[in-house]
Formats: structure tokens, C-alpha cells, sequence
């Protein structure tokens, strides 16, 4: 069996197989814009010791980088394989395998970080909605929420590329490709292991555009005041992504059922009072 034979017959997410390539291939290239947005809209807001979560950590170096700043740091992703690399290369850090529309963690934080785009993975509004009521549900009553996104001319602007990357005998192709009628950014990926020539392991990975409206709306339905939304400058796209600092004020909102979960909306019967949605697995 070849790697990418057992990479199918087991239950992965798509990072889990750009995992290697991640960490060789764009693993840095965000992360000083991360630390610069860190440090001027977040730092000074924080106490030594503060509690912060990194959502979608990926393979941790932003978080590893917050928790040298002397923070108490933890991180979720739902990448097995980005975790396990995260883990062998910052052990202090507690790491949560987990999906951002519905994870749970006894702990309250101080601010939560969501870096590199990860936010455009919500494909729909219903998903940002989870994506945000989970996050307030995560922080302490003022708590800070700090994330980039990707608007359209952002994707049209850079979303339309090829890359190759090689690692050791494995060949990664991606080709990058934006439909801004459908709103739907796509980038296919095709692994092939050149020592073995079996078949390609091919997949996609999709990204949404938003845009500052929406998201200021959707904040202040989870429970946000925004702070601050800028663009952001020297990085890809070179105009078009931008960096949000929102505020936890409100009660927290119901959760929203996460767009994972089949949810049957069923007949109001006299012992389901209440009960507005039955989860259905
Ligand atoms: C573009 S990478 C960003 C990683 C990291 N924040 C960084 O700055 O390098 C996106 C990350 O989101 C994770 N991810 C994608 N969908 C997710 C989901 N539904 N729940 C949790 N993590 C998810 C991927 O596994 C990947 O690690």
C-alpha cells in the first residue's frame, strides 16, 4: 500500500495530507504578519499569563510564538496531522483536536486568535455564525477576538496561480482558481508519490470571500463590539485582506447548530417544549 493508499482508507481532513508540505511551504509565510498584527492590536490588552486560544493553530508556530511571549496558549485544529507536528514542536502547549463550528473546551480565554485566512473555510453564513458563536462561547466577557480575512478582490486579485512543491520523493500540485460569480475560492490538490507511481491522491480544499459588512453584522449577532478592522499590508493578497480586533460585550447567543450536523427541524410535540432542533448524527 502506498502512502497515498492508506491516506484514503482512513478518515483524514484535506490538511491532513498538505501537512508536510505545509510546514516546509507556507508554514512561515504568514506568521510575522501574524505576530505584527498580534502585537499592535492585541498585546498591550493582555496581562502576563493571559489565556489565549489560537483557532485552526495549524502546525502551531504562531502559537508556539505566543506562548514564548509568556502566555498561557492553547490551539485547535481538526487536522490529526498538523496537530501531531504541533505537538512534537511545542510541547507546552495544550492542542485540541477539534472543528471550529462546534468545539468545546472547559476553559474561558482572554482572546482567541484565528490567523491566515482560516476564517474564508466558513463556505456559507450559516458556518461564520457557528465559527463566531463558538468563539464568544470561548471567551471571558471581554475577551478580545483577533482574525484576517480575504474579501473578493482579494481572491480575484491572487487567487488564479499553479505551484508546485516537491518533498523528498512526494510531488504536491495546486492550481488555484476563484469563481466570483459563485462567490467559491478552490484550490485542487494533487499529490503523487513519484518512488511508488501509484495513483495521485487528488482533493480540494475551498475558501469563501467576506466582506466587512457581513462580518461586522455577524460579530454583533454573536456578541461582538468590532475595535478594529484594517487592511492588511505586505502579504498576499497585497490588497484585499483584512485584520479584525472585535470585542466580547454581550451574552454569549444560543448556539448555532454546526453546519457538520444534520439538524431536522420536527413537529413541536407537547414534550419537546422548548426543544427547538434534534440533532441528528
Ligand atoms: C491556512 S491554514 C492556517 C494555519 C495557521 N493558523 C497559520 O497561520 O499557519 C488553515 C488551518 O485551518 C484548519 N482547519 C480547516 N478547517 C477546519 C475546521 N473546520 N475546524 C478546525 N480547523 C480547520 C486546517 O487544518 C489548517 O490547519
Amino acid at each position: 500500500m502506498n502512502s497515498n493508499e492508506s491516506w484514503r482508507s482512513e478518515s483524514h481532513t484535506a490538511f491532513d495530507a498538505l501537512a508536510p508540505f505545509y510546514e516546509r511551504h507556507w508554514g512561515e509565510s504568514f506568521f510575522r504578519t501574524s505576530t505584527e498584527l498580534f502585537n499592535a492590536l492585541v498585546a498591550g490588552r493582555l496581562a502576563p499569563g493571559s489565556r489565549v486560544l489560537d483557532l485552526c493553530c495549524g502546525t502551531g508556530g504562531f502559537a508556539g510564538w505566543l506562548h514564548r511571549q509568556g502566555l498561557q496558549v492553547s490551539g485547535v485544529d481538526n487536522s490529526a496531522r498538523m496537530l501531531k507536528r504541533a505537538s512534537v514542536s511545542i510541547p507546552r502547549v495544550a492542542f485540541h483536536r477539534a472543528d471550529m463550528h462546534d468545539f468545546h473546551l472547559e476553559e474561558r480565554f482572554d482572546a482567541v486568535t484565528c490567523m491566515y485566512n482560516s476564517i474564508n473555510q466558513t463556505l456559507t453564513n450559516h458556518s461564520v455564525r457557528s465559527v463566531l458563536g463558538r468563539v464568544r462561547l470561548h471567551l471571558r466577557p471581554g475577551g478580545w477576538f483577533l482574525f484576517d480575512f480575504v474579501c473578493d478582490a482579494g481572491f480575484r486579485a491572487s487567487w488564479d496561480a499553479d505551484e508546485i512543491v516537491r518533498l523528498d520523493d512526494q510531488l504536491c500540485e495546486l492550481r488555484y482558481r476563484y469563481d466570483s460569480a459563485r462567490g467559491m475560492a478552490s484550490c485542487l490538490v494533487s499529490i503523487a508519490d513519484l518512488r511508488s507511481g501509484g495513483p495521485s491522491l487528488d482533493f480540494e480544499i475551498r475558501q469563501r470571500p467576506l466582506e466587512v459588512a457581513e462580518l461586522r453584522a455577524e460579530l454583533s449577532r454573536a456578541g461582538f463590539t468590532v475595535k478594529a478592522i484594517h487592511p492588511v499590508r505586505n502579504s498576499t493578497p497585497e490588497k484585499g485582506r483584512y485584520a479584525v480586533l472585535a470585542k466580547a460585550v454581550a451574552a454569549p447567543p444560543e448556539p448555532v447548530p454546526s453546519p457538520n450536523q444534520r439538524v431536522e427541524r420536527r413537529p413541536r410535540e407537547p414534550e419537546m417544549a422548548g426543544a427547538r432542533f434534534v440533532q441528528v448524527t
